[in-house]
């Protein structure tokens, strides 16, 4: 189902917000952080480099190193630093999708096959390890204690994410507070690093650093609020992904959780045995959606997004005026109105 069908996306943002503003203010150091990318995907091993480059040369928003790079230059950043972080982040993001769609058992990256669908879960997870494993030689490289302590202690707190995930996967008890834990810790605090890398490079006030941190995060929660939203109602040629993954699997996000605390006794009795039991036959993804829809569940979802949104812009005008944030500005509408 389209997204205009179901109207939950607002036109100003579809027509206005893109990320083209702010690739266009750090073009120059994205080359060189793609250049760095694949040099470093390299490996004797050519399985390595095959799935790897797979993965990277697919495409993908490089969102999360172009958040790096723009916190650099919102302080002004001269030095070299900023590439080989900006790198490291693009790493430890590929190195989740390697495993997460594998966890997730999903067919569809970036427009492709999925890497465990073309060389299965064994390889996927061993050249995720190889990604994760690169994205600490780049940290250690940029000789920045600071940074290395914000990257490795992210890296940590995302499999941990992903398990506490696994842990609640078909649990319809699944409360708003656990998810947005599990949400924070699985995607927003990617984000909340990258981010933070600009201030602590650029040698800012710890109060910097926090603001960035903040800004970081509740942009990450939001970007995987809208997320969630668009696993039921994207178009899969734009999303990349495949559709409906997570009712698939029974993965309780929060649309699910307010339809399913809002449902009446046979509405509950349907979410536990498509998303517990796992009993699904064709129809049922669409009834989701409709009972999805009968309780507002998509708007709520993005309302709730929009929230974590406006917090990220004020946090933004603290800064003084100029393009770069500007544009970081319009990335926060972005995330609101994303397709892909
Ligand atoms: C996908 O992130 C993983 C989530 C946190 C939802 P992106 O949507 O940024 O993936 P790419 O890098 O653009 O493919
Ligand atoms: C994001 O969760 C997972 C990561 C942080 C890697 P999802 O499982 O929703 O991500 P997609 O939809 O597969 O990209
Ligand atoms: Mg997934
Ligand atoms: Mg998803």
């Amino acid at each position: 189902m389209a997204q205009e069908d179901l109207g939950i996306f607002k036109k100003e943002h579809r027509k206005t917000a893109s990320l083209e503003s702010l690739m266009s203010l750090v073009k120059i150091d994205l080359a060189q952080v793609n250049a760095l990318i694949l040099e470093r995907l390299q490996s004797p091993v050519k399985l390595i480099a095959e799935i790897a480059g797979y993965l990277i040369k697919s495409g993908g928003k490089r969102l999360r190193p172009v958040l790096t790079l723009a916190s650099a230059q919102l302080f002004n950043y001269q030095g070299n630093k900023a590439i080989g972080l900006a790198a490291c982040v693009e790493f430890i993001h590929t190195a989740t999708l390697l495993h997460d769609d594998v966890v997730d058992d999903s067919i569809l990256r970036r427009g492709h096959a999925s890497a465990n669908q073309i060389w299965g879960n064994q390889a996927s997870v061993l050249v995720g390890d190889f990604l994760f494993s690169r994205a600490f030689e780049l940290m250690v490289e940029q000789e920045s204690l600071a940074a290395l302590k914000v990257l490795s202690k992210a890296s940590s707190t995302i499999s941990q994410g992903e398990v506490l995930q696994l842990l609640h996967i078909n649990d319809l008890t699944m409360t708003v507070e656990k998810y947005l834990e599990i949400v924070h810790a699985k995607t927003a605090t990617l984000f909340e690093a990258a981010t933070r890398i600009g201030p602590i490079i650029a040698q800012k006030s710890y109060e910097d650093e926090k603001k960035l941190a903040e800004f970081g995060r509740d942009l990450g929660i939001a970007f995987q609020l809208v997320d969630d939203v668009l696993d039921y109602t994207a178009e899969e040629a734009l999303l990349g992904k495949a559709i409906g993954d997570d009712f698939r699997e029974g993965k309780i996000t929060l649309p699910v959780i307010y339809a399913y605390q809002m449902g009446d006794q046979s509405e509950k009795s349907f979410w536990h045995k498509t998303m517990v039991n796992l009993e699904q036959d064709k129809k049922d993804f669409n009834q989701a959606i409709i009972l999805l829809k009968k309780y507002q569940a998509f708007e709520k979802t993005l309302s709730l997004a929009e929230q974590y949104i406006q917090k990220a812009k004020q946090t933004l005008t603290t800064f003084p005026i100029s393009p770069i944030r500007e544009a970081l500005l319009e990335t926060c509408t972005y995330v609101m109105s994303r397709h892909s």
